[in-house]
């Protein structure tokens, strides 16, 4: 009985015409419709503001260095997660991070909402050595960033960068200004000025 539909379809050129087009066309509305709702999913969450000069050096450190190989920045929609680190993450938090830096493996905890959580002084001491004030960790400690100091000559260009390939709202003055704004500051001073604004939107 089956097998004489089939042949039914394959004997009838006709028929097997629109038997494809209407498969083809439910493949086509799979990858169509989340277009459709993209400005939806890439929509800024309500108190999402630009990383400053300081926090986008601090940024390119957190890489340089390697703290996403072992820390994670994604929060997920599960309560032993939540309880944990507080608010799972959502896609409106990352529309002008690039690279993302979600990740998935954790030798450390989730960072996404270490932002306020610990004073500057209490990174200051753990970035140096973790051990100073997490006894059992087995994070390394990476004293030279507080004798790296930042000259700032390539902050107006990654700013502006930011701006023109990604759409990132900054403004003209802020862009300007980028350079004397993290001249002379510390890779220490950075990095921790970027660790404490992770998340600053889900407050
Ligand atoms: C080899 C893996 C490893 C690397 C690389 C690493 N960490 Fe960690 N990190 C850990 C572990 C393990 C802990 C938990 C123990 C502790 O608090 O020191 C931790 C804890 C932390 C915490 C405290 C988080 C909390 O919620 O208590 C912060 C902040 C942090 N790391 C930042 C960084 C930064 C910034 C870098 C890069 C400069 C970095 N880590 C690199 C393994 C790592």
């Amino acid at each position: 009985m089956a097998s004489n539909r089939h042949e039914i379809v394959e004997k009838n050129v006709g028929l097997l015409a629109i038997l494809i087009i209407i498969a083809i066309s439910f493949g086509a509305l799979v990858e169509i419709t989340p277009l459709i709702y993209q400005d939806q999913t890439t929509e800024p969450v309500k108190n999402l503001r630009p990383y400053t000069a300081l926090e986008m050096e601090g940024r390119d450190i957190y890489i340089r260095e390697g703290c996403n190989v072992c820390h994670s920045q994604m929060v997920r929609p599960f309560r032993s997660e939540t309880e944990r680190y507080g608010h799972y993450s959502v896609a409106g938090e990352s529309v002008w991070e690039h690279p993302f830096l979600w990740g998935s493996k954790r030798t450390g905890p989730d960072l996404a909402r270490v932002g306020g959580r610990y004073s500057d002084d209490w990174h200051r001491v753990h970035l140096r050595n973790p051990r100073a004030v997490v006894p059992e960790s087995n994070m390394p400690g990476f004293p030279w960033l507080e004798e790296n100091v930042l000259d700032g000559k390539l902050t107006s260009k990654k700013l502006a960068t930011f701006r023109d390939v990604f759409g990132v709202p900054y403004t003209d003055e802020q862009v300007a200004n980028a350079g004397d704004a993290v001249k002379g500051k510390t890779e220490m001073d950075a990095l921790i000025a970027y660790l404490q604004s992770i998340g600053h939107a889900m407050k």
